[in-house]
């Protein structure tokens, strides 16, 4: 099946599988797949590191101009490097996603991560998944998927995301970390968590990977009259 050369965003809560998703879709069809999210967690670990946010989320203003020297990419295995080392690990932490949203709601954070997204984004043929990516990023999007699941549904795939890494985190601490990031994220004033109007929902509660790969499929077979 062959794919026009257009955008696919997907957006929506987080643990709702949505990088899994856009993994495979971008692999099946041929695209490449960009994660966005990872960005805000390299800028909040630079920040972490550099010590520019605090115990209780306050951001230092001075990382503004720090980020000006932050070197953010994907290596060519698709991980997220910083300058030299990769740290896809370290991005992933339980200590990272605890203060990424705050991090993620302050303006300029968002200016500067777009501009990353747009470069990157240039040249179409991408999956790009994230919270703003049909609303704010590309709002022109040609394809828009806005995943949901129940809240249960996603800790519980958080928490055996964490365990197989190699954590040990409690069930209830996941639960409330989702809770808090979805709020932050839902309600920040730039670029909120929310559906696009003419994005199509996919509640992922009750389905297999398979189906969801094969709703898709169907979605894009529909809209671009591909057999
Ligand atoms: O998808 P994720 O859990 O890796 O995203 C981490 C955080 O980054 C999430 O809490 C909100 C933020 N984010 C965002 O604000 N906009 C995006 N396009 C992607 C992520």
């Amino acid at each position: 099946m062959k794919v026009p050369d257009i955008i696919i965003a997907i957006d929506g809560f987080s643990s709702t599988g949505k990088s899994s998703l856009a993994k495979k879709v971008a692999a099946k069809f041929g695209f490449l797949y960009l994660d966005s999210g990872a960005l805000y967690r390299g800028v909040t670990l630079f920040a972490q590191e550099e010590s520019l946010i605090n115990r209780v989320n306050m951001v230092n203003p001075a990382l503004k101009e720090a980020l000006k020297g932050l070197d953010l990419h994907f290596g060519p295995d698709g991980k997220l490097c910083m300058g030299p080392r990769c740290i896809e690990q370290q991005i992933r932490s339980m200590e990272v996603s605890g203060q990424v949203s705050p991090i993620a709601a302050v303006p300029y954070v968002r200016e500067w991560v777009d501009e990353k997204l747009h470069e990157f984004g240039r040249k179409g043929r991408i999956v790009m998944d994230g919270r703003d990516i049909g609303t704010a990023v590309f709002p022109d999007a040609q394809l828009k998927i806005f995943m949901t699941a129940s809240e249960q549904v996603r800790a519980q795939r958080r928490y055996d995301e964490l365990v197989a890494k190699g954590e040990s985190p409690l069930l209830e601490e996941v639960v409330q970390n989702l809770r808090e990031r979805d709020y932050i994220d839902s309600h920040r004033e730039t670029a909120p968590l929310r559906r696009a109007e003419d994005a199509f929902e996919l509640d992922n509660s009750d389905m297999t990977f398979e189906e969801e790969l094969a709703w898709v499929q169907g979605l894009i077979q529909g809209k671009f009259g591909i057999l």
